[in-house]
Order: structure tokens, then C-alpha cells, then sequence
């Protein structure tokens, strides 16, 4: 059974907002949702950041990438106006500062651990202590730990080192025949997939085995009912203004 929420807005706020910046937060929040996904990636001086692309210049000015980059210097990027003018005030979050925004509104994560190159095992190190870190606060202690992701196992198993009771999910493109080892190795509790390439027949043996499949990215409600009937747990979703409510029973 899924444990966790059914829509996910996908890296914040999906279409309506630029991703993964508190932006975006808010804007999932102000359409109903209580659930997201975001990425986040370390900066040259070890903090990590909500941002998905290695390489600056799509969101944000630049040509250099992440893992070169100061966070001081990141901070001080628009993030916003690659979307849309009145977004030019956005800014790339810290990790702790999205955690703090979740924690406050309620907002269940899950944490897609997005490496860059070479650097996949310390960014699911440090993601995971600051995130075990963050939950030994009293304050939030009774908050539902959040889920970690990523298509990188090294991140996966570093981050099960560092912090063993936050949940893990393995995000493949397309589920290789490896994957019930994957599952074992890191006691994994679900599995995220590309939709586009998920077929009845492995939806099936996945939920058989008794795990939790989630699909991304999702934005026609057809094809998540058609998901759902296959067995699909749960879907991240980039058109958090549809009416997902058919979807939640
Ligand atoms: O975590 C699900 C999905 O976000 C994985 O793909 O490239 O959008 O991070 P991507
Ligand atoms: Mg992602």
C-alpha cells in the first residue's frame, strides 16, 4: 500500500511557477497540494541547494556548474525570469531552507538527490545529515519523514548510511531487470518511473513484489487513471492545476 500522498507537484509547482524555487513552494501550496518533489544538488562549498540542472543557464544566468559554484554567489541569481518577468525576485533555495518551508506548512517531500557527476555519494552524505539533523529538532520531530530519491544509487547508499530510518526510493528512466536486487541492497520502499516507458505487465510484477510505484511525470489525468488501473501508486505531476480529485480515492 502507498503510504505517502497520491499527486506530488512536481519540483515545487510545476507548469505554474519556476521550479524548485520557494516560489514554486508557495504556489503548490496556494493550489492545494501538501506534497512535493524538488532536487537538490551540492554547490563547490559543500551546501546543497534545491536546483536541478548541473550546468547553469537554463534557469538561471551562467556557464559554469554547480559543483563550481560558491552558494553565496548562487543566492544572488534571478531565478524566476527565465519563466516569467514578475518572477525576476525568485531565488534558488538552500535545501534547509525548503525543509523549513515544508516543516512549517505541513508539506510532505520527497528529496530527489541529484548529484553531479563524481559527486554522488557525498551529496547523499550530506542531504541525509542535514536532513536527519533537521528532523532531531523537537519542533518537528512528529513531522512524517520525508522520502529520499534519486537516480544515482552511490546517493542512495550514502544517504542510507547517514541517515537509515529516512525512507528511500529508486528513480529508474525505464525499470532495468536489476531492480529487485537494487530494492534489496537498499532496502528501498518504492520505486519512481517515467511513465512513457512503464508497461501493465512490469507495474504489475513491481506492485507484486509488493512495493510502492510512483510515476512521473504525469500531467493528463486519462493516463493517470489508466496508471492507477495498472496499479501506480502515485504520480508527480507538472499540471497542479487539474482536478486531481477522481485520482485521491
Ligand atoms: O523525481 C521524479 C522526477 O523529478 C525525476 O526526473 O529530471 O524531473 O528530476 P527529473
Ligand atoms: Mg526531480
Amino acid at each position: 500500500m502507498w503510504t505517502y500522498p497520491k499527486v506530488i507537484a512536481h519540483r515545487g509547482g510545476g507548469v505554474l511557477a519556476p521550479e524548485n524555487t520557494l516560489t514554486a513552494f508557495q504556489c503548490g501550496l496556494d493550489w492545494g497540494f501538501r506534497a512535493v518533489e524538488f532536487d537538490v544538488m551540492l554547490t563547490k562549498d559543500l551546501i546543497p541547494i534545491a536546483i536541478h540542472d548541473e550546468k547553469l543557464g537554463r534557469t538561471v544566468v551562467g556557464k559554469e556548474r554547480v559543483c563550481n559554484s560558491l552558494a553565496q554567489d548562487l543566492f544572488q541569481l534571478d531565478a524566476g525570469s527565465w519563466f516569467a518577468p514578475e518572477f525576476s525576485n525568485s531565488r534558488l533555495p538552500g535545501y534547509l531552507q525548503v525543509l523549513e518551508f515544508c516543516a512549517q506548512h505541513g508539506i510532505w517531500m520527497n528529496v530527489e538527490i541529484k548529484p553531479a557527476h563524481g559527486f554522488e555519494a557525498i551529496t547523499g552524505k550530506i542531504v541525509a545529515e542535514i536532513t536527519h539533523d533537521f528532523y532531531q529538532q523537537t519542533n518537528y520531530s512528529s513531522m512524517q519523514l520525508p522520502l529520499f530519491s534519486s537516480f544515482k544509487l552511490d546517493a542512495l547508499r550514502a544517504a542510507k548510511l547517514a541517515a537509515p530510518n529516512v525512507p528511500r526510493a529508486l528513480i529508474y528512466k525505464r525499470i532495468p531487470n536489476s531492480w529487485q536486487e537494487d530494492v534489496r541492497e537498499l532496502n528501498a520502499v518504492a520505486l519512481h518511473t517515467n511513465h512513457k516507458n512503464l508497461t501493465a505487465k512490469m507495474a504489475k510484477k513491481v506492485k507484486r513484489a509488493g512495493m510502492q510505484l510512483a510515476c512521473y511525470t504525469v500531467n493528463n489525468l486519462d493516463r493517470a487513471r489508466m496508471l492507477s488501473h495498472w496499479g501506480v501508486d502515485a504520480f508527480f505531476t507538472d499540471r497542479i492545476d487539474l482536478d486531481w480529485r477522481s485520482l485521491l480515492c
